[in-house]
């Protein structure tokens, strides 16, 4: 295995998306192989008690890696071997990764907060069920999404009323380019496409919030924003029944085809993880879907955007731009 070739392209792999950009993966490289697995530093245990967002990000990871080698002509397969806090490792392949995707939709793809002018169109829609029906699930769009608006602000709330939660998220803001590790991971203001006033009132709820807890902060948090109103439908992973946490892996890496395949159709996804971390409103999202709770693995509001979002920081820094990669 030409593992130099395979370490000069991390930089253009630490482009997967993570929950609350916590790049939480980690490559150890042995003999004939690169084991893939997480870093537990970097997990959410409050957030995300179940580890479901750590695999489906880990799985994200996974696939980044697969079409970035194929891109430059790595023939590299991945076998799952679930073993914490490793999930399976990269090996020597006949021939390149399958995959219709670049390594620039790698790097061009972004989270879109902002505004959408509509939604995903029919063949978009029609694209990314048929790559999650090829692993056994489904994308659905959820029905009646004018009840969507209260389910949000409901879930927004319970996530705001519980400390713990609020803590961790606090501890991956980067609500001002001062933050030492603006550049290098978590939520930066401008990924969250809050003014500079905006901001500055995050923060200060934020540090007010053991105070303010119990008079209204977290209601008053939950309603501050609205992202329904910035366009797009609603879009929901759908499982298989009874996927484990290798199966969570794999659909981490449906996923992340299903977010490159809306790139390639003009359109951006912003994530709704709230709406299943919640057991309320994961239920009622379950009821509107007329599917099973736990199969609900990921909810995103889906649009094409007004204009391009920002990119997001990355630990490692490297190749600026696929070009200057090795091919
Ligand atoms: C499993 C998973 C869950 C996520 N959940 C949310 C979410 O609930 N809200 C949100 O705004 N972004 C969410 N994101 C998006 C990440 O914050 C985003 O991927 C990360 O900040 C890196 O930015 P990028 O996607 O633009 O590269 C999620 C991403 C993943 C992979």
């Amino acid at each position: 295995m030409d593992v130099a070739a395979f370490r000069a392209l991390e930089p253009l792999c630490w482009r997967a998306p993570s929950a609350h950009n916590t790049q939480p993966w980690r490559l150890r490289y042995e003999p004939g192989q690169i084991r893939v697995g997480w870093n537990p530093a970097y997990a959410l245990p409050a957030a995300d008690p179940t580890g479901r967002d750590l695999r489906l990000s880990l799985g994200a990871f996974v696939e980044t890696c697969l079409i970035v080698a194929a891109d430059a002509d790595l023939p590299l397969e991945y076998v799952a071997d679930h073993d914490d806090p490793w999930v399976g490792r990269f090996r020597p392949a006949p021939s390149r990764y399958p995959t219709p995707f670049r390594t620039t939709e790698v790097w061009d793809r972004r989270t879109h907060r902002g505004g959408f002018v509509g939604g995903p169109d029919s063949d978009a829609l029609a694209a990314v069920d048929a790559v999650a029906r090829q692993a056994g699930g489904s994308v659905r769009t959820v029905p009646h999404a004018d009840r969507l608006g209260a389910l949000l602000r409901e879930a927004d709330r319970q996530v705001y009323a519980d400390p713990t939660v609020v803590a961790e998220l606090r501890r991956w803001l980067r609500l001002t380019p001062a933050h030492p590790d603006y550049r290098a991971d978590g939520l930066t203001d401008r990924c969250l496409g809050l003014s500079r006033p905006a901001a500055n009132g995050l923060r200060a709820a934020l540090a007010a919030y053991p105070a303010l807890r119990r008079l209204g902060l977290p209601r008053l948090l939950a309603a501050a924003d609205d992202p329904l109103a910035r366009g797009g439908d609603v879009l929901v992973l759908v499982a298989p029944v009874g996927l484990d946490r290798t199966g969570q892996v794999e659909f981490g890496r449906v996923l992340l085809r299903c977010w490159l395949t809306l790139h390639a159709a003009g359109s951006a996804a912003h994530p709704l993880s709230q709406l299943v971390d919640v057991a309320a409103t994961r239920t009622a999202l379950g009821t509107l879907l007329d599917v099973a709770p736990d199969r609900l693995l990921h909810v995103t509001r889906v649009g094409r955007p007004t204009r391009p979002a920002p990119r997001s920081a990355r630990r490692v820094t490297g190749s600026e731009h696929p070009s200057a990669a090795p091919m």
